[in-house]
């Protein structure tokens, strides 16, 4: 009690909760099943053209620019009305420990898997856009193999406005998700101290808990940072010179940043346009969302090593309608608009503990590693040729240094 009262004043945490009132953590159990049968109603009855207006093409890179092809869009909502089943998928979900917490005026949703190994790290995974805590669910199944010398208690949060944790208020940040997330591991969870892995949205988020609570943030893992790529240019100003395989990293992330990003415009300035024309638009979310999964991932999804799978896709879309999140959760864009989340700025967090980054093939921005070594204390860096995840003992090694 002692320690967390004495935790919560260094940290000036919430008012609303002292050590006399630590937040009550609930179990919870996802059920949207009243739901399913109004989306698949919609879904089916959504007409598309006969034909593509234009000659679009199946987009494998980040070349092509004309969006969601027609015809996989129609296959995609064959599937989800012939074959999905929201039931296993739910199931599979529930399959993990769900609980919930109200720090502050904030519901928090997130996954807990305690090893049942003492002194197992505490790990926080954080998620994306647009994607939720679903997107952890495979790499937590790899950290948690049992293995007694290194293990991991786990821990997956919903970020603001994503899944089940309650939207974002005005005027809040990333910012201010890192020290509720820092409050979730220390104060309600108990832990002393904790590593982070985060991508997408959730490298902004994690690198700020990397920068901000470097007491308890012992080591940081990413595939994805809160910057833009720089322009080969900028690397050569640099003096970073790059590999043939970097250069064609490098051209992706050049073509995302100059053809890729008309939803984040969108999405950080007029959110609520798309937000509302698509809130009860099952069929519209998945052409959004999808798109993105596509483009954004191994060429090879659905087939070989790729977990980007069909049914992956539509589960996930099937997340962000059935707890109507797809405004809310896209409002993470407007409220960080560049420079306040993403920024073309890199700089060092104001810390000295152990950085580490994979780099995948497929990411869509690319950053070379003496350029993540400008931003942290960088001890590991490796190339990453398809969905594979990090190999846990990486992390568990960082952290006891
Ligand atoms: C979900 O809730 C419905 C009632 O709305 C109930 O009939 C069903 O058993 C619940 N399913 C699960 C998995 O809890
Ligand atoms: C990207 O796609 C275009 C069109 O399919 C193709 O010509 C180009 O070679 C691809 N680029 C890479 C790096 O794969
Ligand atoms: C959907 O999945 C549930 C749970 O695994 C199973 O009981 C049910 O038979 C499946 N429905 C269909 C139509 O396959
Ligand atoms: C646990 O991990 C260590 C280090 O990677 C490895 O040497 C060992 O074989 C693993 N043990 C099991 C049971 O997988
Ligand atoms: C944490 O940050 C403070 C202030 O920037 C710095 O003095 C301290 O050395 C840092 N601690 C670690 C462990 O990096």
């Amino acid at each position: 009690m002692r320690t967390l009262l004495l935790l919560s004043a260094y940290f000036g945490l919430l008012s609303e909760t002292s050590a006399a009132s630590i937040p009550a953590v609930k179990p919870f159990t996802v059920n949207l099943s009243s739901r399913v049968p109004h989306m698949l109603d919609l879904i089916g009855k959504t007409t598309l053209p006969a034909a593509e207006l234009a000659a679009a093409h199946a987009s494998l890179n980040m070349s092509l620019t004309t969006g969601m092809p027609l015809d996989t869009l129609k296959s995609l909502q064959n599937e989800w009305v012939t074959s999905f089943n929201w039931t296993r998928e739910e199931e599979q979900i529930n399959a993990y420990n769900h609980f919930t917490t109200q720090i502050g005026h904030q519901t928090v949703h997130f996954i807990h898997e305690k090893s049942k190994v003492p002194n197992a790290i505490p790990l926080i995974l954080l998620h994306g856009w647009p994607g939720s805590f679903l997107e952890m669910v495979h790499l937590l199944d790899q950290l948690m193999l049992s293995n007694s010398s290194q293990a991991f208690d786990i821990v997956v949060p919903s970020l603001p406005g994503f899944g089940f944790s309650s939207p974002a208020p005005n005027e809040w940040s990333t910012s201010d998700t890192a020290t509720l997330f820092n409050t979730l591991m220390i104060q309600v969870l108990g832990y002393k101290s904790y590593a982070v892995h985060g991508t997408d949205w959730g490298s902004v988020v994690g690198f700020d808990m990397y920068d901000q609570f470097n007491n308890t943030v012992k080591a940081a893992h990413f595939n994805f940072l809160p910057f833009f790529s720089l322009t080969p240019e900028q690397l050569t100003d640099q003096g970073i010179a790059l590999t043939a395989a970097e250069a064609i990293q490098e051209q992706r992330a050049m073509d995302f940043e100059n053809s890729g990003i008309g939803y984040y415009m969108e999405q950080a300035t007029t959110v609520n346009t798309v937000g509302l024309a698509l809130y009860d638009n099952p069929l519209g979310q998945l052409s959004w969302i999808a798109e993105k999964f596509i483009i954004w991932s191994d060429p090879r999804r659905g087939t070989g090593p790729s977990l980007v799978t069909n049914n992956e896709i539509l589960r996930h879309v099937s997340m962000y309608y059935l707890t109507q999140t797809f405004d809310s959760a896209a409002f993470i864009y407007a409220q960080n608009p560049t420079g306040k989340g993403f920024s073309y700025t890199y700089r060092r967090a104001r810390t000295n503990q152990p950085l580490l980054y994979s780099n995948f093939q497929w990411n869509m921005l690319f950053y070379p590693e003496r350029l993540v070594a400008t931003i942290g204390n960088l001890v590991y860096y490796n190339y990453r040729k398809t969905i594979v995840y990090p190999k846990r003992f990486t992390i568990w090694e960082a952290y006891q240094e």
